[in-house]
């Protein structure tokens, strides 16, 4: 796929927002003022451990761009600490609903665009934080994301950025559990399309258009240009072993395996 056409599959992929199952599941689709709050109460029970990474402001005005919003529950978080918030999405829905969420909260919405994570549309070091949560991975150019986020810091700015570990138990054991069948039966591309919606489907349950999956090693060389880099690992899927004589929740292995085998980096960098 050209970079141009991994775009726009992203531009219609993610107009149906991010989390869009899991608003289904609770019966919130609709994205009344009621409907936001149950869905972000229910996303933050989904990722308890994702609090501590959320920045809080440490000066008045301070800048932080979000990159790839979805639901808008992490910018809606910013935004309510009394961030100077900026918000970016390649997609139409996410940037709507955030905007939204920001004229709920009496502000413009005017700092939230389309635009992509590949040629950030803000000027050289214009922020004192950026924050993307599960979005960079999607854009097809991982380096060329981390050199945009790296250019819009200001000197001395944060960042966190979550990808996803191809280190994870779901990497190394459950994804290739049955690839001979399925490369026999549908090819490479089906295959990695059958991993890609282990992690990302729409609601007609169709993989996200592409995905990239990165080890601790590599997020090192990727991210060399940061003075300094913190990662930590999170999320796990509940566990089933031995034809169902071993099962645990997934809560139960959060704070253990998923610390080591997680689905998720959660890389903090300061320029
Ligand atoms: C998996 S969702 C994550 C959304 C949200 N951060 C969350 O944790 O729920 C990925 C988001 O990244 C956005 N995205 C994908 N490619 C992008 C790009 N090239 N530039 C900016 N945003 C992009 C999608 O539109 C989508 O909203």
């Amino acid at each position: 796929m050209t970079q141009s056409n991994v775009d726009n599959k992203n531009q219609g992929f993610w107009d149906e927002l991010c989390g869009s199952g899991l608003a289904k599941s609770i019966g919130t689709l609709d994205n009344s003022p009621e409907s936001i709050k149950k869905f972000d109460s229910a996303y933050m029970g989904l990722y308890p451990y994702l609090f501590q990474y959320l920045p809080h402001p440490t000066k008045p005005e301070e800048r932080i761009l979000e990159i790839g919003l979805g639901y808008g529950t992490v910018g809606g978080i910013l935004v309510e600490r009394g961030f100077d918030y900026y918000g970016l999405d390649i997609a139409e829905g996410p940037v709507g609903l955030m905007g939204e969420r920001m004229k709920r909260n009496g502000l413009s919405g005017q700092s939230v665009q389309e635009g992509s994570a590949l040629e950030i549309p803000h000027p050289n070091e214009h922020f004192d934080k950026v924050i993307s949560i599960g979005c960079l991975h999607h854009t097809g150019d991982l380096e060329k994301c981390v050199a945009e986020v790296h250019r819009v810091l200001a000197p001395g700015g944060e960042a966190v950025i979550m990808l996803y570990n191809r280190l994870s138990y779901r990497q190394l054991v459950q994804a290739p559990a049955n690839w001979y069948r399925e490369m026999r039966a549908e090819g490479w591309n089906g295959y990695r399309q059958r991993i890609r919606a282990m992690y990302d489907t729409n609601l007609e349950g169709e993989a996200a258009p592409h995905t990239d999956y990165i080890s601790m090693f590599k997020a090192h060389r990727l991210f060399k240009s940061f003075t300094s880099i913190d990662i930590d690992i999170q999320n796990f899927d509940h566990l089933t072993l031995f034809g169902g004589k071993f099962h645990r929740d997934r809560p139960q292995l959060l704070n253990n395996i998923g610390r080591i085998f997680g689905l998720d980096l959660y890389i903090t960098l300061q320029k």
